[in-house]
């Protein structure tokens, strides 16, 4: 079964709340209109990939849509013209109350994105907001600004999500994400689209859908990608329903590619010109600043959100600067370039910008939005060890600083994020991983997979958690995790649904776990 093409979601509804002489007005004012004559006209409906906010502050957040009548097509259906977007922040979703507006110069340059940046909106404050050109409005989305600075607000719920193989399955999870109502954020950790050309892995059995091109390689084929994953209306209501805190793992560029390393076979310059096509695509679709404009040198993703006293999001790049697998990448035994001081994950200078946060974090809570596993897993059963060279256990020596760091420091309650591996896990992260009754420091929670490897099962790897006392739990059905931070406790619940290969799953939660603020470790909830 092939993608079902663009939706336009919620567009008529909003046309009829909005009053049909309203939006008339809005349209004679915009230039290249559905009535304009001449080659300038759109045709199509421009907002096929929907809207989403991201990156919030406390009095504003980034607002992202992008012009593509055409979604697979090379311009997205737009000529090389500039396009003006208006967009407006409104406290109610009629838009009687709009509060902040503005327009935006959509170009071809950028794909027609939009990355408009309202500021002067209240703290802690729920928004909705919208785009009009061409003379149609899009969806509605909606987003709330983070806490003003040195206050606490009761809770903040968010959810994670990662690996989203299009192929694979439906965004069922997605839809019931939407639906979870009033999260504060969506926080993707990776994987948001795959590289991979048409239906080339199908492990799972039969794929219900194909990607719409070959491997991806150059920025049209980028672009293209990123459209057709942004088609998915589950997707898109998820995109509407809250600001998105984005990061990127590996198959947004090439599997398991590392700094300026890719996963197999291609010369280096070839590389480098494919990754940048990369970067540029990612930040054409994802609501990020301006400021984060992928650059010749590379992408600002790194970054740090701040939720008053109860939160800091320190969101990680454990791609762009990490040094090369060691031994060959893969599951390996006896690797001694894993303990190497000098190989990193995150870079020298991501590592001093992480424990400088640490260190000045004014939160309770420290939520590292994480790509691979942390803590460590011993793959093989009793005796002999092997590890994940991909993961943190393939750097071990900058795993020990951060955790010798947290450790010193003390109090900081750290809550690791973390996706990848397709898979619901969660475990303590510990002050010696050769000690299992060593120090716990912190927690870390692993989403399964949106949609990657297809159905899953209600199964776990019993024999991993007792060659590793510190992980507690494992799953394997796909989902996401919905995490609720208050000042004394965090909660994470395991959200599943059954299969994915057909729509309309339910959704339910496989398991929760809270951990106290101040008394590190895992708790049955
Ligand atoms: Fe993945």
């Amino acid at each position: 079964m092939r993608d079902e093409g663009p939706k336009r979601l919620s567009r008529r509804r909003f046309l009829t709340i909005a009053g049909g002489a309203g939006a008339a007005a809005i349209a004679t004012q915009i230039p290249f209109a559905r009535a304009t004559p001449g080659p300038l006209r759109i045709t199509g409906y421009p907002f096929s990939l929907g809207v989403t906010a991201g990156d919030p502050t406390p009095d504003g957040a980034v607002l992202w849509t992008r012009l593509a009548p055409s979604p697979l097509s090379g311009d997205g259906g737009v000529p090389d013209v500039t396009v003006p977007v208006k967009w407006e922040v409104s406290k109610n979703d009629a838009f009687s109350q709009v509060v902040a507006s503005g327009e935006e110069l959509a170009v071809l340059g950028d794909a027609h994105s939009v990355h408009a940046e309202p500021t002067g909106l209240q703290a802690g404050s729920e928004y909705f907001y919208r785009f009009i050109a061409a003379g149609e409005a899009s969806p509605t989305g909606r987003f709330k600004t983070a806490p003003a600075p040195g206050t606490s607000p009761s809770n903040l719920v968010f959810c994670f999500a990662s690996c989203q193989q299009y192929e694979h399955g439906y965004y069922t999870a997605y839809k019931h994400m939407a639906n979870e109502g009033q999260l504060d954020l969506i926080i993707h950790v990776g994987d948001y689209i795959y590289e991979y050309g048409t239906n080339l892995y199908t492990s799972t059995g039969g794929n219900p859908r194909g990607h719409s091109n070959r491997e991806i390689v150059s920025l049209a084929d980028y672009r293209e990608r990123h459209a057709q994953y942004k088609t998915d209306p589950d997707l898109q209501a998820a995109h509407a329903a809250a600001a998105w805190l984005v990061t990127f793992d590996d198959h947004e560029i090439d599997n398991n590619w590392a700094g300026e390393v890719p996963e197999e076979g291609m010369p280096h310059d070839a590389f480098l010109k494919r990754r940048a096509a990369a970067f540029r695509a990612y930040w054409e679709h994802m609501p990020m600043r301006k400021a984060a404009r992928p650059t010749s040198s590379g992408i600002q993703v790194y970054r740090r959100a701040q939720y008053g006293n109860l939160a800091t999001f320190h969101v990680l790049d454990t791609r762009q600067f990490r040094s090369d697998q060691a031994c060959g990448d893969g599951s390996r035994s006896g690797c001694d370039a894993r303990l190497d001081p000098t190989r990193s994950l995150t870079g020298n200078a991501q590592e001093a910008w992480l424990i400088d946060g640490l260190d000045s974090s004014p939160a309770t809570w420290q939520v590292l939005a994480n790509q691979v596993f942390m803590a460590q897993q011993d793959n093989t059963t009793g005796a002999g060890e092997s590890f994940n060279m991909d993961a943190w256990d393939g750097y071990k020596a900058n795993r020990d600083r951060l955790l010798n760091f947290i450790n010193a420091k003390g109090g900081l309650n750290p809550i690791v994020v973390t996706g990848d591996v397709h898979a619901n896990w969660a475990a303590d992260l510990l002050a010696d991983f050769s000690n299992p009754q060593s120090k716990i420091l912190g927690s870390e929670f692993v989403g399964t997979s949106i949609s990657t490897t297809g159905d899953g099962a209600d199964t776990g790897n019993a024999a991993r958690l007792t060659e590793n006392p510190w992980i507690k739990f494992n799953q394997q059905q796909r989902g996401y995790v919905r995490m609720t931070l208050s000042g004394t406790e965090c909660r994470g619940d395991f959200r599943v649904v059954p299969y994915v290969k057909r729509p309309g799953a339910p959704i339910s939660t496989r398991k929760s776990y809270v951990v106290q603020a101040g008394h590190p470790g895992l708790q049955d909830a």
